[in-house]
């Protein structure tokens, strides 16, 4: 009876420790579900349920606690308390009991979820005292699920949303996916693919959207829809979409309010405009901001927010892409509506393995900027490579854009607390589906998790999150768990060895899986390889320095002194900043090309190292989990040979040198 990663994170195994489960049992004696409401209400039957699974006791619940002793507590706090926002939790021991409080029931349902994970990671009830508020408001994930049930850039199935079968029937998994999101504090979902069909804004299907964001309401989830920007025309019947025109506001004004009525807390629309084909305001001579904020107008009577995606650039062979969004949207500051926010990726080119931070970061104080993150494995090997995140996502979140001097992180615009705006928002482009474990490969729950834990406190560690992830998921064994962690922690630099080394980027072409680094006639003249690595027979990279693009200029001068000069440029970032010459020797004491070959044969080498330490916690393992991830690991070995020689062949065109010794070329 092997575990099928259903559960994912939430599994609540029985306690076997005899003394940590009397210490448990001794608070096990009633819940006191002091609140009312679908969220108490929700937490209490979380605790319910997972009490009875980690002790095997069924505990009942109560709605008083007076002079009982020896329970739980469920209950909101009332009087100001600054240090603590509305979504806060505190966890602390009170009267015999345990106490769970908040200002609200959301925060009443996170800290139930924190006491959970508490023992599931087997921790001592003794001198309990947590207490957490989280740092951005709007926590969602992104699906790119499309009304046919596929999934754009999905690897785990088709969509968890049964449009056919809604409303009338609602899937019990809706329940989990929303028990999930609310275990790590993700409080929105935007339920349809950005490339959005229109269908989404008829009656037909709003009250199929009511019927998921009615389970969605009950774990303090807020339900967001994508839009189609022409839908006035093509839904509506309008002979424009043209956002300053009367009737086209009207229309979108009554869509809203239609949309209210049926789901009275939605959490607003997310728009993809006027990038790759997609209808927008420009289609009529408009700005981004004339378009949302007209539709920032139509939500004017409820609390639904416009989220207002930057990601733009120009099918131009001769422009540099890392520069569109920036010279699209830095003029537009200050002229957005406050319900929008501009959501961002995190870097200027799309979700690559690496990728300096956008530089629209820092540069539009008077617009909050949310942002956006990828955790479906779009660019990093889909389903069978495993790629823990957290490190992706840290990378960014910690990088300095200097715009307020040093330590302006681009956390600290996205949390809002360098320019002080209110609305503030992380999204996650999903990785879910309908496999029976959810993301696929079971490695790839744990980037999931870490966007979660991320978008609640993003100062947590990798590593703290990855130890997390594995105590709850996969084995309680310190020394199994020691193995799985370390291959997570390098997991990502390994991928970006043979995939993508010393800055290189976007070797694909639409599919974006097999490796593709060649010359290629493709739809458009920038999504071809070589318009991103830029090989020619004196060197490889794409120069953005003032000889070059100069998309550098876009950062501040301390940005531009890491990256200006190519032998200061830490190689993760080289190529990304610089046309470097085959024959121009490295810090590491190799010339470029050897750099490169010793980047491909050692990452694609190391999966066998991360095969070896996935073997090291074999015995800990269940033995369905083990096998379903070694069965993939062989393949990522097999793929990475295959990015290796993929590369190695092609670029060995220009540099026209022989594959340094030591390394078997490949047949
Ligand atoms: C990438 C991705 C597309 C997606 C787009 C976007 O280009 O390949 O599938 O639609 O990003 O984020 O809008």
């Amino acid at each position: 009876d092997g575990d099928d990663g259903y559960r994912l994170w939430l599994k609540y195994e029985l306690v076997k420790n005899a003394s940590l489960k009397a210490e448990y049992l001794k608070y096990a004696t009633f819940i006191a579900q002091t609140a009312e409401g679908d969220i108490v209400q929700s937490a209490s039957r979380e605790l319910h349920m997972g009490l009875s699974k980690l002790l095997g006791k069924s505990v009942h619940v109560t709605n008083s606690f007076e002079g009982k002793s020896g329970g739980i507590v469920l209950k909101l706090e009332s009087g100001p308390d600054p240090t603590q926002q509305a979504e806060g939790y505190r966890i602390q021991l009170a009267g015999g009991n345990i106490v769970v409080s908040s200002k609200s029931e959301n925060g009443i349902l996170y800290g139930t979820f924190v006491l959970l994970r508490h023992m599931q990671m087997r921790l001592p009830v003794k001198g309990l005292s947590l207490a957490s508020s989280p740092k951005v408001r709007f926590r969602m994930l992104n699906h790119w699920d499309n009304p046919d049930g596929t999934i754009e850039r999905g690897y785990a199935g088709q969509s968890l949303w049964k449009w056919y079968e809604l409303p009338e029937r609602v899937d019990p998994r809706y329940t989990d996916y929303a028990r999930a999101n609310a275990s790590v504090g993700i409080n929105g979902t935007v339920l349809n693919n950005v490339n959005a069909s229109a269908r989404f804004m008829s009656q037909e299907y709003i009250v199929k959207v009511a019927a998921v964001a009615n389970v969605m309401r009950k774990y303090g989830i807020k339900t967001y829809l994508s839009v189609y920007f022409a839908a006035p025309k093509t839904l509506g019947g309008l002979t424009t979409s043209d956002p300053l025109d009367p009737q086209v506001r009207a229309w979108w004004k009554e869509k809203v309010a239609e949309i209210y009525k049926e789901i009275p807390d939605f959490g607003g629309f997310l728009v993809k405009a006027n990038s790759e084909g997609e209808p927008g305001p420009q289609d009529y001579g408009r700005t981004h901001a004339d378009g949302a904020n007209m539709l920032a107008e139509a939500f004017k009577p409820y609390d639904g927010i416009v989220v207002w995606r930057a990601f733009v650039y120009k099918a131009d062979p001769n422009a540099d892409r890392f520069k569109a969004a920036y010279e699209e949207f830095v003029p537009l500051d200050g002229k957005f509506d406050p319900k929008v926010i501009v959501q961002v990726k995190n870097g200027p080119i799309d979700f690559q393995p690496r990728e300096p931070f956008s530089p629209l970061f820092g540069n539009m104080p008077k617009t909050p900027l949310g942002m956006e993150f990828q955790i479906t494995q779009e660019y990093l090997g889909f389903a069978t490579h495993a790629v823990y995140e957290a490190p992706i996502f840290k990378e960014c979140l910690d990088s300095d854009t200097y715009v307020n001097g040093e330590g302006s992180t681009v956390a600290k615009v996205v949390d809002g607390s360098l320019h002080g705006y209110a609305r503030t928002l992380m999204a996650g482009v999903a990785n879910t589906g309908n496999s029976r474990n959810w993301t696929g490969h079971p490695l790839a729950q744990a980037n999931w998790y870490a966007f979660g834990r991320l978008s609640w406190d993003h100062q947590l560690s990798s590593e703290h999150i990855a130890h997390e992830w594995v105590a709850l998921t996969l084995t309680e064994n310190q020394k199994a768990s020691g193995h799985i962690v370390k291959l997570m922690l390098r997991s990502r630099e390994i991928y970006v060895d043979y995939n993508t080394p010393l800055g290189l980027s976007r070797p694909w072409m639409g599919v974006h899986f097999a490796p593709e680094p060649w010359e290629n006639k493709g739809s458009r003249p920038d999504w071809t390889a070589i318009y991103y690595h830029r090989a020619d027979s004196v060197g490889l990279g794409f120069d953005r320095t003032a000889s070059g693009s100069n998309a550098l200029a876009q950062y501040r001068p301390q940005v531009q002194q890491q990256w200006n000069h190519s032998d200061q440029t830490p190689l993760p970032y080289l190529l990304w900043f610089h046309h470097v010459r085959w024959d121009k020797k490295l810090s590491t004491g190799r010339s470029l090309w050897a750099e490169l070959c010793t980047r491909f044969y050692t990452g694609a080498d190391s999966v066998v190292w991360m095969q070896q330490q996935w073997d090291l916690a074999k015995g800990s393992l269940d033995p369905q989990i083990y096998t379903d991830v070694a069965e993939r690991l062989k393949v990522q070995r097999r793929e990475a040979i295959w990015w290796r020689d993929a590369w190695v062949l092609y670029l060995q065109t220009f540099a026209r040198q022989p594959i340094p010794a030591g390394f078997e070329p490949p047949k």
